[in-house]
């Protein structure tokens, strides 16, 4: 058995201050969180990713840091923060926390010393051209809210480099001191006991800028010096990174070209993420296929992060216009749903017409393909989203505890509160809500409860080989399987609206004792596989063999 946790791991994305206010303040913080980690325990998680928790001036949800060696006022103090890390830690849950190093806020010491004067020793942190760059319009993230990747700095007199918004200047990742220095937040926080990290936008990080030539070189090398500092400070530590690249340049991230896994531990399925959402649109199986299919073997080591929502819209931009056009019809039809003309900035409940089969069958589905599952809070409870906010805020509303004001989130005056607690219609906090499906055995929480524990019993699913079964199967229902040397479990989902019947006797061989450790409703017990019945948006995950 594999004894990298990061292959078994359940992971649950959270941001702390939409998740708990412990003082009242209308700000989640860190004692908020603690008092939440049972919850997550008997959720079953094992990982926490934490956004951002530096202090920031907020401008991208943390996104732009001002001191990367303390954690936000607002959400506690550093020692708040180890006293997290000891609490998660006694009940088995790990923390990572999200590693922003692209760039700073412009309101960093570092940028201020850095434009205020040539003679700064920061001067050459960030990326600087003395003339208006060529491609000043050209590679932005966030069309629509960001024109231009070069801006003018009338106090340097220099335009400066930022692949995000104007006021998150990119580090300079040629200056060995930059290296150095990410190093050594790295070798901080692990010091506190974090257990890795999410990366940020890796493949900016690496990119050594230079003005006019918008396809500069990537500097992977750091990327294995950066392992190799991490694993010395900490032996199980991991890299979890955000690389949206064309599927067929995800190798290196991995590793070097000698195949070994040298690199990042963990990369972000951006194209499962796409093809999944595809699927559920034409309630088709064909798009994971083709994903499982088309994606490229990883070195020893290397692992997918699977995932279905996220803090960001929904990223559609690496699927074809006609692809996409599916998604957006099915999924996000209003142009206030859609995001920098490539996304959808909802959750997955109100996309799905918060229909619960659809819901199950969503994550039944994540949750079985090859990879570490990522789970975004208030997923586990159907939460709906906000489109009155802003962009991506829509779906960074506080946690909907209980009926209480405010979700149970907060005590706070409403108008106090980060952001509005979701209060109306269906997925209002009075009808959403965590206490309200704890005491309901059939509640969506309580099935992500039995779901995840059933996946403690089976580690081939995150540590195997997933492979689709190549069987004549009626349109509509997927099947997949999953392998190591514990033994083997079969999946099948079915995407469509009809009851269909599937023949597997071909696997017969292989199994013992098959029988059903999750599904959407009791079915016949499997016998010979000659006839394995699926509901409509049904699916069943069937134990075909465990190793005694
Ligand atoms: C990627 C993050 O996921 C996103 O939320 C953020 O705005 C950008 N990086 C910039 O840091
Ligand atoms: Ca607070």
């Amino acid at each position: 058995m594999s004894d990298r946790w990061y292959t078994k791991a359940v992971v649950y994305c959270l941001d702390i201050d939409t998740f708990a206010d412990a003082n009242g303040d209308g700000i989640g913080d860190i004692p908020g969180l603690i008092g939440r980690l049972d919850y997550l325990a008997r959720l079953g998680v094992t990982c926490i990713w934490l956004n951002p928790i530096h202090p920031s001036p907020d401008r991208d949800d943390g996104y732009d840091v001002a001191d990367f060696y303390n954690v936000d006022p607002r959400f506690g103090t550093l020692g708040d923060f180890a006293e997290l890390l000891h609490q998660a830690g006694n009940l088995g849950i790990k923390v990572i926390i999200d590693l922003v190093v692209n760039h700073t806020s412009d309101k960093h010491p570092w940028f201020q010393s850095a434009r205020a004067s040539a003679d700064s020793p920061y001067r050459d942190w960030y990326v600087w051209s003395e003339t208006e760059p060529a491609d000043r319009n050209q590679g932005m993230v966030f069309p629509g809210e960001q024109s231009e990747t070069w801006s003018y700095d009338r106090t340097a007199k220099l335009w400066y480099y930022h692949r995000f918004y104007r006021f998150q200047p990119d580090l300079n990742i040629k200056n060995p001191e930059v290296r150095e220095e990410i190093k050594k937040i790295c070798a901080f926080w692990l010091q506190l006991g974090v257990a890795g990290f999410r990366m940020d936008a890796v493949p900016f990080i690496i990119e050594q800028t230079e003005p006019g030539n918008p396809d500069s070189p990537k500097d992977f090398p750091f990327l294995t010096e950066l392992r190799q500092h991490v694993q010395w400070r900490k032996g199980d530590a991991v890299l979890l990174a955000e690389a949206n690249v064309e599927p067929g340049q995800l190798p290196v991230f991995f590793g070097d070209e000698g195949g070994s896994g040298n690199r990042i531990h963990m990369l972000f399925d951006f194209m499962l993420n796409a093809r999944m959402v595809l699927a559920l649109a034409r309630e088709d199986p064909e798009p994971i296929i083709d994903a499982l299919r088309s994606t490229p073997k990883l070195p020893a080591g290397g692992q997918w992060a699977t995932f279905l929502r996220n803090h960001d819209e929904i990223d559609l931009s690496r699927l074809t216009a006609e692809q996409r056009d599916d998604v957006f019809a099915r999924f996000g039809p209003d142009e206030d749903m859609q995001l920098y003309g490539r996304g959808i900035r909802r959750r997955l409940a109100p996309m799905l017409g918060n229909d619960r089969r659809r819901l199950e069958l969503a994550y039944a589905l994540q949750f079985s393909l090859r990879g570490t599952p990522v789970l975004r809070y208030g997923e586990e409870i159907g939460m709906g989203d906000d489109l009155a906010l802003e962009g991506r805020d829509s779906i960074r509303t506080p946690m909907q505890w209980s009926a209480l004001p405010n979700g149970g989130f907060s005590t706070a005056d409403p108008e106090k509160l980060i952001r509005p607690v979701v209060t109306d219609g269906d997925f209002g906090y009075e009808r959403v809500n965590v206490t309200r499906q704890r005491h309901d055995a059939s509640s969506l929480l309580s099935w992500f409860e039995r779901m995840i524990r059933t996946l403690r019993e089976a580690p081939e699913v995150g540590n195997g080989t997933c492979a689709y079964v190549d069987v004549p199967a009626p349109h509509g229902l997927l099947v997949h399987r999953a392998d190591d040397v514990t033994g083997t479990m079969l999946f099948l989902h079915n995407l469509g609206t009809e009851r269909c019947v599937v023949d597997l006797q071909e696997l017969a061989g292989e199994a013992v004792l098959p029988n059903d450790v999750l599904a959407d409703r009791e079915y016949a017990d499997p016998g010979k596989l000659d006839a394995l019945t699926v509901e409509g948006y049904g699916y069943r995950w069937i134990r075909l063999r465990k190793q005694t």
